[in-house]
């Protein structure tokens, strides 16, 4: 049997620490074709997928993490982010950010794409990490300030994110329940 899909969806696992290794055109193309074909509630494809690359612009986003969290007055959060060195995006070559306006199904989309996006990462021989910790970057009033001078169009709000890269650590995949299976035959 050889189904890489399914290999892929077995040994995916969260990476936290990436190689500085740059990726490649090719698979920058790759992974952005995945996105894109991901499926939609009626076809609607109203998602913005916002691929970073630049360094500095990744340290800006994990920065205002940190602010968001502050300035949303979750000092308890806040301390368990910088206890753990500020680290929320873990500094990958790549981090993608999705995003869309409000409307039926955006959170499953997202889901969706994010996943499309680990998968065909995966398949490549690179890891990722899915990250709903960046939504405090891009709230509020400085929130879409970032989000707009990152070229993210107005009225469209951050869903979920990913990191992606060549992982530096290792993490076996999570254990299951099979209990969770229902099953009626
Ligand atoms: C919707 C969603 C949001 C997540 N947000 C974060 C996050 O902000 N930071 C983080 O380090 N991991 C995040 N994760 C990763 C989960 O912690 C991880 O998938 C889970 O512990 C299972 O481990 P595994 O991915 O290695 O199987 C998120 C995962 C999902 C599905």
């Amino acid at each position: 049997m050889n189904y890489p899909v399914l290999e892929a969806i077995l040994s995916r696992s969260s990476i936290r620490a990436y190689k500085d290794t740059p990726l490649t055109e090719e698979q920058l193309t790759a992974l952005k074709k995945a996105a894109l074909a991901s499926p939609t509630a009626m076809n609607r494809q109203e998602q913005r997928f916002l691929f970073v690359t630049n360094k500095e612009a990744i340290e800006r986003i994990n920065a205002a993490v940190l602010e968001g969290v502050i300035a949303s007055g979750n000092e308890a959060f806040a301390e368990r982010i910088r206890s753990r060195g500020g680290r929320i995006l873990y500094s990958p070559p790549l981090f993608v950010g999705i995003f869309a306006a409000e409307g039926n199904y955006v959170g499953v989309d997202a889901g969706i794409a994010v996943e499309n996006l680990a998968l065909a990462a995966k398949e490549m021989g690179l890891d990722t990490v899915i990250l709903g910790m960046p939504a405090a970057a891009f709230a509020g009033e400085s929130g879409k300030q970032l989000a707009a001078s990152l070229g993210v169009p107005e009225g469209y709000d951050f869903r979920i994110g990913i990191s992606i890269g060549y992982k530096d650590t290792e993490k076996e995949p999570h254990e299951w329940d099979e209990s969770h299976i229902i099953e009626v035959k």
